[in-house]
C-alpha cells in the first residue's frame, strides 16, 4: 500500500485545504501531502471522485499525459449533469480540448498572439500603468489590488480584443460571475445568465467587427473563420472568453502576491531597485514562489492512470497542485525560501504557467504586465509600504483553492 491509499491523512488534508489557517498559508499542509499522500484522495463538494497531487515530478508528469483529458464532457457523461450544460456556453475552447481540436484552436488563437503584437503593447501596457498609479492617493491606505492590480489586466485584455471602453464594466462583471466557483442552484443560476449576456455581447460585437474590421484580436480570430472556416461561431466566442477568463484574476493575483513579497523582504525589494534587469527574475521567482494558480488545473482519467505509484481510476476528476509542485524539496533548493537569486535554470523550471501542450499562451503578456506594473509601482513610489505590516494580509477564500491572491492589499504609497 502506498502512503496515498492513507485514508485518514487523505480526509485530514481534505477538510484541512478549507480551514483560513490553511488559506493564510498553504504550503505546510501541501508540505506533509508530498511526504505521506502524494496522490491523495479528496471529497469535494460535486461528489466526484476527485485526486490531488502534490509531488514536482508527478504534477510535471500528470499536466503532460495524453491519458489525463482535458474534455470534461468527452471524458465523462457524468460531468455535464454535474456542471450543468447551456446551449450558450462560452467553454468550447482549447482549455477544455484535447488533440486534434486543441491543436486547431490553439494556433488559431495563438497566430493572433504572436511574440511581436505581444512585444507592441510594451508602451501601451506602461501608460495603463502610469495612469492607474496617477489615480490613487498618495500619503494614505489605498487598496492596491482594486485600484491597480485588478484593472491593469482586464484593460488590457480588452484593448488586446477589442471591446470599446465603454463596455468594460459590464464584460467584465459578467466575466467575474461566470468564472466564479460554486455549485449551489443559485450560483449556477446566475452563472448562466451572465454566460448568456456575454455571449449575446460577444456574438454582437463580433458582428460589428464583421462590419468594419480592425487590427484587434477578436477582427484577427473572425478573419479566421470567415476566411478560412476552421473556426466555428462557438469556438470564436469561447476563445474570446477565455483569453478574458484566463488572463485576468491570474495576472491580478500575481501582481499582489509579487508586491506583496517584495515589501516583505526589503533586501530583494532594493536589489531589485538598483538593478532593473533583475525584474524578470524576480516575477519567475513570485510564480514559483507563490503563484497565482494553486490547484486550478483539471484533468479527467480516460483510463486507469497510475501516478506516484497510486492508480487513478478511470472517471476520476484530477486537480495539480502547482503551488505544491513549486516548493518541492526534491526540485528546487530551499524551496520556501523566497530568493531571485536562484540559479535561473532551477528557477523557471516552475510550473506556474502549467507545462505540456496547454502551457499557458498568455505567458509572455503575463511577464510583460507583472514586469512594468511592478517597475511602474516601485519606480514612482519609492517608499511605498504596506498599511499594517504587523497584519497577515487576507488570502482568498473559495470552495477549493484554484487561485491564490489576495482579497486585499492595502498599502501607503509615497514617492
Ligand atoms: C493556460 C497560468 C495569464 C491565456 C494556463 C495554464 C496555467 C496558466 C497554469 C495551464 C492550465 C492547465 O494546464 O490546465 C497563468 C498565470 C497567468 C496567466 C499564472 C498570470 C500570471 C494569462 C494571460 C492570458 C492567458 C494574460 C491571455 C490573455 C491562457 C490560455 C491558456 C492558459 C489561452 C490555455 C492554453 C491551452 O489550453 O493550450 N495559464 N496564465 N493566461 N492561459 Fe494562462
Amino acid at each position: 500500500m502506498t502512503s496515498a491509499d492513507d485514508p485518514a491523512d487523505a480526509a485530514v488534508a481534505a477538510a484541512e485545504r478549507c480551514t483560513p489557517e490553511f488559506r493564510r498559508n498553504p504550503y505546510p499542509v501541501y508540505g506533509r501531502l508530498r511526504r505521506t499522500a502524494p496522490v491523495c484522495p479528496l471529497n469535494p463538494p460535486h461528489g466526484i471522485t476527485t485526486y490531488l497531487i502534490t509531488r514536482y515530478e508527478d504534477a510535471r508528469a500528470a499536466l503532460a499525459d495524453p491519458r489525463l483529458s482535458k474534455d470534461m464532457y468527452g471524458a465523462l457523461e457524468s460531468y455535464r449533469r454535474i456542471f450543468g450544460d447551456s446551449s450558450v456556453a462560452l467553454d468550447d475552447h482549447m482549455l477544455n480540448a484535447d488533440p486534434p481540436k486543441h491543436t486547431r484552436l490553439r494556433r488559431l488563437v495563438n497566430s493572433g498572439f504572436t511574440p511581436h503584437r505581444v512585444e507592441s503593447l510594451r508602451p501601451r501596457v506602461r501608460q495603463i500603468v502610469t495612469g492607474l498609479l496617477d489615480d490613487c492617493p498618495i500619503g494614505e491606505p489605498v487598496d492596491l489590488l482594486a485600484a491597480f492590480a485588478f484593472p491593469l489586466p482586464i484593460i488590457v485584455i480588452c484593448e488586446l480584443l477589442g471591446v470599446p471602453p465603454e463596455d468594460r464594466p459590464k464584460v467584465q462583471s459578467w466575466s467575474t460571475t461566470v468564472a466564479q466557483t460554486g455549485f449551489s442552484p443559485e450560483s449556477k443560476r446566475a452563472q448562466q445568465l451572465a454566460e448568456e449576456a456575454l455571449h449575446a455581447y460577444f456574438a454582437e460585437l463580433v458582428e460589428q467587427k464583421r462590419r468594419r474590421p480592425s487590427d484587434d484580436l477578436l477582427s484577427v480570430l473572425i478573419g479566421a473563420r470567415d476566411e478560412n472556416g476552421r473556426l466555428t461561431e462557438h469556438e470564436l466566442i469561447s476563445s474570446a472568453f477565455l483569453l478574458m477568463f484566463a488572463g485576468h484574476k491570474t495576472t491580478a493575483y500575481l501582481i499582489g502576491n509579487a508586491v506583496l513579497h517584495l515589501l516583505r523582504h526589503p533586501g530583494q525589494l532594493r536589489a531589485v531597485r538598483e538593478d532593473p534587469a533583475l525584474i524578470a527574475p524576480a516575477v519567475e521567482e513570485v510564480l514559483r514562489y507563490d503563484g497565482s494558480v494553486e490547484t486550478g488545473t483539471f484533468r479527467y482519467a480516460t483510463e486507469d492512470v497510475g501516478i506516484g505509484g497510486t492508480v487513478i481510476p478511470r472517471g476520476a476528476l484530477v486537480q495539480i497542485a502547482l503551488s505544491s509542485a513549486n516548493r518541492d524539496p526534491a526540485k528546487f533548493d530551499a524551496p520556501d525560501t523566497f530568493d531571485l537569486a536562484r540559479p535561473a535554470n532551477n528557477q523557471s523550471a516552475h510550473l506556474g504557467f502549467g507545462h505540456g501542450i496547454h502551457y499557458c499562451l498568455g505567458a509572455p503578456l503575463a511577464r510583460l504586465e507583472t514586469q512594468l506594473a511592478l517597475t511602474g509601482l516601485f519606480d514612482r513610489f519609492p517608499r511605498v509600504a504596506l498599511a499594517d505590516p504587523a497584519r497577515e494580509p487576507e488570502w482568498l477564500v473559495v470552495p477549493f483553492p484554484a487561485f491564490r491572491g489576495l482579497v486585499e492589499l492595502p498599502v501607503v504609497l509615497e514617492p
